[in-house]
């Protein structure tokens, strides 16, 4: 499936640094990390022959949400560990490595999610130099290293992973236990350096700004005398890709159709048809329609996709797309391809509707243009910024496809809420993610806005994905109870309005430069008189894989309190102290 990643030779430089996906959603941070040193890098599927291998640098096999134990788990072609490539293991990289060199990986009962602190070496090996001592690291495993292959040795370890680092540095062989990757471990980016530099000796050879002619001009020859449409959906990636396209070809060359879901925040279709030589496709009353009575969020989402399929088939036809003229513009950037579950193992995380039936037609004739496959979400932003766009437009939080569909929780019964020694069980159903399975489960809510406290409680607590902190209400706990009910106009419509409201406090307190991204939630929890509940659950994230929910200044949140339950209907205020793993960012 290597071929699902994109390899453009006139786009890009080639790549120096190949990351092998384990299956994990992390191959694609890796690489982004990479990137973000200046060197390019790329995703490749990881029984990639050692042969197609040969010319990289440096070899990064990922993390992945399986045990090497496993019936059909991920592998690596052995003889990579020979093709003279330096190679890195990351968690389950490492337990893969040793495993397939002849040492032993022990399984886990419980498993390590979350900061630990790291003891490592000092030692002058180029991989490690520089960086001995204790530090914070972020851990997301089960099975470990128990024994090591022959010519390895420990670099390092916390208290409850013995084997949190190893090398064989004759070999060019290393292993990390813990996520270099991910933010939360503070000298990640330095370990990465290490390796790409000094390990692979590497050279700095990409810029995505610089990149900015030769995507014009692939779009030019992609397109020879055709025009572009774009279904834009408002976010950054579709609308950088119509300025690049409307750069490349003209403005009179490109057209594009917003479709509004009524599941959109308030203010939106304005904002986006605001661009010129845009259109807006109102399809609010059959998104609505054809979610009348759902409750269950698998189906809401599926619901959503096919209702998209429909809308865009009925504009390819209205607008004779399929007449030759046309070919078909795309915001797709390089990860998209792990999310919809493009390359070979990964857990698949959401559904995207980029790749739907009457479009398929339009990619296998080769009409298609996606001017940002190779780039990253922040390497969009980069490009942006380069083409001249607006702030207002490039720095918006992401928001997903399905809209507020997902953030507007439903119920299929009444149940009450139940007191437990730790704190209350809110019986509604929002979804987790642990070493990459999602799940559903209740939520705990607490009293303290105590962010130590919730990760105890999500580490410690079996069938809980998320702990939340009651802020404000206007009835105890004990007195509010969930209550069955669907996804309606009135509630979308309730949301919506609490969501603007946030999002105009947080404005004007320039909180919404703090965080990363700022999902407002409706939970049918209350009272009769006042039935519904928000959950406000700011996050700090790199690229939505992993994220941190994050602290509100008092004030702030107290000034959110009070205007929030002045709302008909709203009936408490919740906070979100869960980071991801294991609550998503999202409730759906
Ligand atoms: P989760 O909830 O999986 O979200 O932690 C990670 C990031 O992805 C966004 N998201 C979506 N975006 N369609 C989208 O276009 C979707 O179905 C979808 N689900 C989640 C989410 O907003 C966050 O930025």
């Amino acid at each position: 499936m290597a071929g699902a990643v994109c390899h453009n030779r006139y786009l890009n430089p080639t790549a120096q640094i190949i990351v092998l996906d384990a299956g994990g959603q992390y191959c694609h941070l890796i690489a982004r990390k990479v990137r973000d040193l200046g060197v390019y890098a790329e995703v490749r599927a990881s029984e990639t022959a050692a042969v197609e291998l040969a010319g990289a640098h440096g070899i990064i096999i990922s993390g992945g949400p399986s045990s090497v134990y496993d019936s059909g788990s991920p592998t690596v072609d052995p003889a990579i560990f020979a093709v003279g490539a330096p190679v890195l293991g990351i968690c389950y990289g490492q337990q893969l490595m040793a495993h397939i060199l002849g040492g032993e990986v022990r399984k886990g009962v419980k498993g390590e999610y979350g900061l630990a602190t790291l003891e490592l070496e000092d030692t002058a090996d180029p991989m490690f130099g520089g960086l001995g001592g204790k530090q914070q690291i972020w851990m997301n495993h089960r099975d470990a290293v128990g024994a090591l292959p022959e010519g390895f040795r420990v670099t390092g370890r916390t208290d409850s992973c013995a084997v949190a680092a190893i090398a064989a540095p004759g070999r060019g062989l290393y292993g990390l236990q813990f996520h270099p990757e991910v933010v939360h471990t503070t000298r990640g980016q330095e370990f990465l350096a290490n390796f790409v530099f000094r390990v692979c000796q590497c050279r700095k050879d990409w810029d995505p700004r610089h990149r900015v002619p030769a995507i014009e001009q692939e779009i030019r020859d992609t397109a020879r005398n055709r025009s572009v449409f774009f279904f834009v959906s408002g976010g950054v990636d579709s609308s950088v890709a119509f300025a690049l396209c409307a750069r490349a070809l003209g403005a009179g060359r490109v057209r594009g159709v917003y479709v509004d879901t009524g599941l959109m925040r308030e203010g939106e279709t304005d904002f986006v048809g605001r661009m010129a030589n845009l259109t807006v496709e109102h399809a609010e009353d059959q998104f609505l329609g054809a979610l009348a009575g759902v409750t269950d969020p698998e189906q809401k989402r599926h619901i959503i996709g096919e209702e998209f399929v429909r809308v865009q088939e009925r504009i390819v036809e209205s607008r004779h797309l399929m007449d030759e003229q046309w070919i078909l513009g795309q915001g797709t950037i390089y990860p998209d391809t792990i999310e919809s579950g493009g390359t070979a193992k990964a857990a698949v995380i959401k559904t995207h509707h980029n790749r739907v039936a009457g479009i398929q037609k339009l990619i296998a004739a080769g009409r298609i243009v996606e001017p940002l496959k190779s780039f990253y979400k922040d390497e969009v932003r980069e490009v942006g910024r380069e083409l001249g766009l607006p702030s207002e437009l490039l720095d918006r939080h992401p928001f997903p496809g399905p809209g507020l569909a997902i953030r507007c929780l439903c119920s299929e019964f009444d149940a009450p809420v139940r007191a437990t020694a730790d704190g209350w069980v809110i019986p509604v159903n929002s979804v987790g993610v642990l070493g990459d399975a999602r799940s559903y489960a209740p939520v705990l809510a607490i009293e303290a806005l105590d962010h130590v406290r919730a990760t105890e409680l999500t580490n410690r607590l079996s069938g809980m994905n998320r702990v939340v902190a009651a802020v404000e209400s206007k009835a105890p706990l004990a007195a509010m109870q969930i209550r069955a009910c669907s996804l309606t106009p009135e509630r979308i419509a309730k949301l919506r309005q609490a969501d603007a409201l946030v999002r105009r406090l947080s404005h004007e307190a320039n909180y919404d430069r703090c965080v990363w991204q700022f999902p407002v939630i409706l939970i049918p929890l209350g009272t009769a008189e006042a039935p519904e509940s928000v959950v406000l659950r700011p996050v700090d994230s790199v690229d939505g894989m992993t994220a941190q929910s994050v602290p509100m200044d008092d004030a702030l949140l107290r000034a959110m309190c009070g205007e929030l339950l002045k709302l008909e209907g709203i009936c408490g205020v919740f906070y979100d102290l869960t980071h991801k793993p294991p609550g998503t960012i999202e409730w759906e």
